[in-house]
């Protein structure tokens, strides 16, 4: 009788290339995901401890699961990773919720399973909206990473309220910027929330803010930089980063 069995990595390349990825993750014996974004050659960018050796930490807005994986990979004691459980409850506005294609949403966690599987990893995902971080049910964190989601929020300040809850030690909140030429020394911001999926785009003076305001003590912001989509395009794709202390 002949036998055909497929090589691990070959049917792990072909799970993978039954979804859309949003994050470019390396599952090992060159199986590497087509993110929409690629963060491995930015990485240095961002103020995350080399070594977490021993700490506890918690990635926001996990999507495919690139910094719970990175977390754990620098040598967390323990990585909680959490996402919003309901492709439909997200804050999308009113005028895209009905229209707007939510196929990443809907395959994430299923994304994340697989990787989380090819990977042999230990994170634990928890099905939470920001909103809803509680620290009675989750703890407090060493680290907490939050990127790219204040962007898709209606209540940013709100939802850093609930990270600054669970944080005891420090928070790296990633965000787009924009500049607005010679105010960005004040903390502008610009509303959309009717043709994007995003609410307030600020300068980095404004990401500064709103992470003091949702009651972060000390924050200090990196140098922004390009995270472009990995396709291309013109889109500049500037990042803030903070690091805030409770
Ligand atoms: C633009 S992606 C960013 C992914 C990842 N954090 C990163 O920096 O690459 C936004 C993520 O936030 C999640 N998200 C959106 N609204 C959320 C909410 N209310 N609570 C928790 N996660 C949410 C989305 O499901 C998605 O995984």
């Amino acid at each position: 009788m002949l036998c055909t069995v497929r090589p691990m990595a070959q049917t792990l390349a072909a799970e993978v290339a039954d979804y859309p990825w949003y994050h470019t993750l390396e599952l090992g014996d060159g199986v590497v995901t087509s993110g929409m974004f690629d963060h491995r050659p930015v990485l240095k960018h961002y103020p995350l401890p080399h070594d977490l050796s021993g700490l506890r930490c918690l990635d926001v807005g996990t999507m495919d699961g690139f910094w719970a994986f990175e977390m754990e990979r620098r040598g967390a004691r323990e990585v909680v990773a959490v996402d919003a459980p309901d492709p439909l409850a997200l804050d999308w506005p009113a005028s895209l919720r009905a229209t707007a294609e939510k196929t990443l949403d809907e395959t994430k966690e299923e994304r994340f399973a697989l990787a989380h599987r090819a990977l042999g990893s230990s994170v634990r995902r928890v099905a939470r909206s920001v909103y809803d971080i509680d620290p009675e049910q989750l703890g407090s964190f060493d680290v907490v990473f939050c990127g790219d989601l204040l962007v898709h929020l209606r209540d940013p300040v709100g939802a850093l309220e609930r990270i600054h809850s669970v944080c005891s030690g420090s928070a790296i909140i990633t965000n787009p910027i924009e500049r607005f030429g010679i105010r960005d020394r004040l903390p502008l911001a610009r509303l959309d929330g009717v043709d994007e999926f995003g609410w307030w785009t600020t300068n980095l003076a404004g990401l500064v803010r709103m992470v003091r305001a949702g009651g972060f003590s000390k924050v200090d912001p990196s140098r922004p930089f390009k995270l472009p989509f990995a396709s291309g395009g013109g889109w500049k794709g500037v990042r803030g980063v903070v690091r805030a202390l409770p």
